[in-house]
């Protein structure tokens, strides 16, 4: 019996899409231009894959210029994104300030959909497309704005502290958001000796380790972060003798208490650059230890990592794709857009207070 397949997956559509709007052709103009960036990752993708990656690279930043655009991309983005096609990379926490400061009419957010609400939160006029919709969060997907109303009143008066790995909702039912770079800052500098922090029980908890404050937490994990142990530490020790392992503080506790350094995806990357050691694990998601190698000699990458399924939907096809329709718009109800970019804003301003 023959099975005919009606359902086309979006990349599919895009693909077919793409071929009959652009000539994705690998010339020497297409190398000529991307040789930079191949120069940079050529260790870090197959070479094979190169005459199929550059006309990609090379038609992203060519409509960039025709739509005024930028690109604001996650540290856990694909090298080809990071390197190839990229105008600001960093952490949520960079990437919120950098949105602040966008003066192109289109911004193309590589990255998850909280990262793109937050960019319309702070730069409402901006239209901000992001590649595919449905890349999520388990952590943001893990509460709602109803789950955060009962737990204040629960816990009268005591301020929310929520991670901006939530929805526009429930940000707007918040005192202020965190990032992993700044949740002690925020947690020490809010009133009170009782601070809800939600919705990482792991951020939480490993935040409570270093205040005299009382942490109230919420049930949401990092479905990449959630899964790593002691015990693997413990193996990666084992396997790789004298290589520092550092992690990011979505881990649970028993991992953080035992690695080397834990801090956000920017102080990860600042903290390998710095100490250079020789060999190093990054315990967090795959494509951060691949965008740190291709900056950064005599460092020996080793592999303990986890991919982000949902930072993994954003690819150069759908990227260009996105570029060519104005596919898919991110818009924040409008009664949202005030307490929930209050609370990024008093973040931002919290965090930039001297410590
Ligand atoms: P950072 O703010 O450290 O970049 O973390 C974002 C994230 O989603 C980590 O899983
Ligand atoms: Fe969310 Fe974890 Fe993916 Fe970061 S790595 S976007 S926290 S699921």
């Amino acid at each position: 019996m023959i099975q005919q397949i009606n359902a086309i997956t979006p990349l599919a559509e895009a693909r077919a899409g793409l071929a009959e709007a652009f000539d994705l052709k690998f010339t020497d103009a297409v190398e000529r231009e991307t040789r930079p960036v191949f120069d940079r990752i050529r260790d870090r993708i197959p070479e094979v894959e190169w005459p199929f990656l550059a006309p990609l690279i090379f038609e992203i930043n060519r409509l960039k210029r025709e739509k005024d655009a930028v690109i604001l991309a996650h540290n856990y983005q694909t090298p080809q994104i990071y390197y190839g096609v990229a105008d600001i990379v960093g952490d949520s926490l960079q990437l919120a300030v950098e949105a602040t400061r966008v003066e192109a009419s289109v911004i193309v957010q590589c990255g998850v959909h909280f990262m793109a609400e937050t960019s319309k939160l702070l730069n409402p006029s901006k239209t901000v497309l992001i590649p595919d919709s449905r890349a999520g969060c388990s952590l943001a997907s893990s509460i709602t704005a109803e789950d955060v109303r009962a737990m204040r009143a629960q816990y009268p008066g005591v301020p929310v502290v929520t991670y901006v790995n939530s929805s526009a909702a429930v940000k707007a039912e918040t005192d202020v958001c965190c990032t992993s770079s700044n949740a002690l800052k925020i947690v020490e500098a809010v009133e009170g000796d009782t601070v809800m922090m939600i919705p990482d029980q792991y951020l939480a908890q490993n935040t409570a380790k270093k205040t005299k404050k009382k942490i109230v937490t919420w049930a949401g994990a990092c479905e990449v972060h959630e899964t790593f142990t002691a015990g693997d530490i413990a193996e990666l020790r084992a396997a790789y003798p004298g290589a520092r392992i550092i992690a990011h503080p979505e881990c649970p506790p028993e991992v953080i208490d035992v690695v080397d350094f834990a801090g956000s995806t920017a102080a990860m990357i600042d903290w390998v650059k710095s100490e250079k050691p020789a060999r190093v694990v990054m315990v967090t998601e795959c494509s951060m230890s691949d965008n740190v190698a291709a900056e950064t000699e005599g460092v020996a990458f080793l592999r303990g990592c986890n991919i982000c399924p949902h930072m993994k939907r954003i690819n150069l096809e759908n990227v260009l794709w996105s570029l060519h329709t104005g596919d898919e718009e991110v818009t924040v109800p409008e009664h949202l857009i005030a307490p929930a970019r209050a609370a990024v804003e008093r973040m931002i301003e919290m965090s930039a207070r001297p410590s």
